[in-house]
């Protein structure tokens, strides 16, 4: 249910919608960069502004790094209340000389806007913001309670949120949570989320040599620590793509026959999705399909890898210091704490005396699914297609977000709506991100439909 005033209003005010999005998207709130802590500061104070001029009352609460909004909508007696979560920091922008235009100065071409967060998450957050604004602009009230909490570490996976939560359980109660941190199946095909992996990030450093040597004068009788690291990483993962680490797969969640049903009926394009990724052939774990690898099953990666000599030339040397960056997907009943031990007992036993290994953990995110029967569901299933158009199919998610398990946790709440409005092919992370206008206006519809639905 979406009232006609609300609707012509949201498709008036696109364009000036969008030329807010572009300012949000001109703060460069890279989080993970400590040179950006005042844009993240600046990132914070917007999001901050916006929700007082939708009437609401809220501040920015300082953590031990980037600074949490929170936001309250004048109260609604006997509404139901709905937490809407964002981030508003993003992943560093390079390569920079990729990007056809600058990651922070947004532009609009071909129907997208293209700059560092606009899917990810700015532009989907925004959408909330504006459906707000698009009914009290109408002249309506609200129908129900909406509190805002937008936070500046996600992408350094929330290390201050969780205690956060804790502090704040009893301001941050509500009957439902929506999260547009996600996106559609495929462009045009909405979908809801009801499952995400969980994270592991590890680095490990392999050091030998004092210094750097001369590979003739003294190949041949130590170890040299980039053959070293690479023989580990080798014995991580088979070449058939089945993780090899010992104890990896113990307490995964073995996927339902419904649910392998219900993947495979979903509507895949698997040569679009090779023109675009640029490759002649996709790879994965035996016995399971692309859906199934991408989003249900668990997975390592190296992320980087360095060591030595890489400038031009040659240069003969045994370096006496090699490293890698791994991380691995991790799927309900996974638990990260368990796999960074394992991964840490297996460096260890596999590397040989007369070289030292480190391993350093990073990032951990829980795994999680949410319950897909629940009334908040069918709200969100409906407000969906009032937003599209268009019913949403259900679907995991291969990346993660770290507060939707702290929700669960600490809040309790498990009606947790993961609704995307972005889409797999928006370039997240990468150069060139961007997200459909299209796609915020459904978003932004598909907001404002949700509030109704949600207070029936
Ligand atoms: N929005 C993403 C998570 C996401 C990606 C959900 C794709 C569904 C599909 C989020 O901002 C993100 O990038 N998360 C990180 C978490 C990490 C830093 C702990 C991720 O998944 O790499
Ligand atoms: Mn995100
Ligand atoms: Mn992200």
């Amino acid at each position: 249910m979406l009232p006609d005033s609300i609707s012509s209003f949201i498709k008036g005010h696109l364009d000036s919608f969008v030329t807010e999005l572009a300012q949000f998207l001109s703060i460069p709130s890279v989080s993970t960069l400590s040179e950006h802590e005042k844009d993240i500061l600046s990132a914070a104070e917007w999001v901050l502004d916006q929700v007082k001029r939708c009437g609401f009352t809220g501040r920015i609460y300082p953590t031990e790094r980037h600074p949490i909004v929170l936001g309250r909508s004048p109260e609604v007696p006997g509404a139901p209340t709905l937490l809407i979560y964002g981030h508003y920091d993003v992943q560093p922008p390079d390569p920079l000389d990729e990007w056809q235009t600058p990651p922070f100065s947004p532009e609009v071409r071909d129907g997208y806007i293209y700059a560092r967060g606009a899917s990810d998450d700015k532009g989907q957050l925004f959408t909330y913001i504006k459906a707000i604004e698009a009914v009290l602009r109408t002249g309506q009230k609200l129908p129900l309670n909406l509190i805002i909490l937008a936070e500046g570490e996600e992408e350094i996976t929330s290390p201050n949120l969780e205690k956060f939560l804790m502090d704040h359980r009893d301001e941050l109660r509500a009957n439902a949570v929506a999260i547009s941190d996600s996106a559609q199946f495929a462009h045009g095909i909405p979908a809801i989320t009801y499952g995400l992996r969980g994270i592991s990030y590890l680095q490990v450093d392999i050091r030998g040599p004092r210094v750097d040597l001369h590979s003739g004068g003294f190949g041949g009788i130590i170890y040299n620590p980039a053959q070293v690291l690479v023989d580990i990483l080798q014995k991580l993962k088979n070449p058939d793509g089945k993780v090899a680490l010992p104890g990896f797969y113990d307490d995964v969640l073995a996927l339902q026959g419904w649910e392998r049903e219900e993947m495979a009926s979903l509507p895949v394009d698997i040569q679009a999705l090779k023109d675009y990724l640029g490759v002649s052939e996709l790879t994965g774990e035996p016995g399971y399909s692309m859906v199934e690898r991408r989003t249900a099953r668990p997975t390592l990666d190296i992320n980087g890898l360095w060591s030595g000599f890489s400038g031009e030339g040659s240069k003969t040397i045994i370096p006496a210091k090699a490293g890698a960056k791994v991380s691995m997907r991790l799927v309900p009943n996974q638990v990260p704490e368990k796999i960074d031990q394992l991964f840490h007992q297996f460096v260890t036993a596999n590397c040989p005396q007369g070289v030292s290994a480190t391993v350093t953990s990073f990032n951990r995110a829980d795994p999680v699914l949410v319950p897909r029967n629940t009334p908040a569901m069918r709200a969100a299933e409906k407000a969906i297609e009032t937003g599209f158009g268009k019913k949403p199919v259900f679907i995991r998610e291969g990346g993660s977000i770290p507060v939707v398990n702290m929700i669960k946790k600490h809040l309790g709440q498990e009606n947790i709506l993961l609704l995307g409005w972005g889409s797999p092919d928006d370039g997240a992370h990468s150069t060139n991100e961007r997200f459909c206008i299209e796609d915020f206006h459904r978003g932004i519809r598909s907001a404002a439909a949700l509030f109704y639905e949600m207070a029936g």
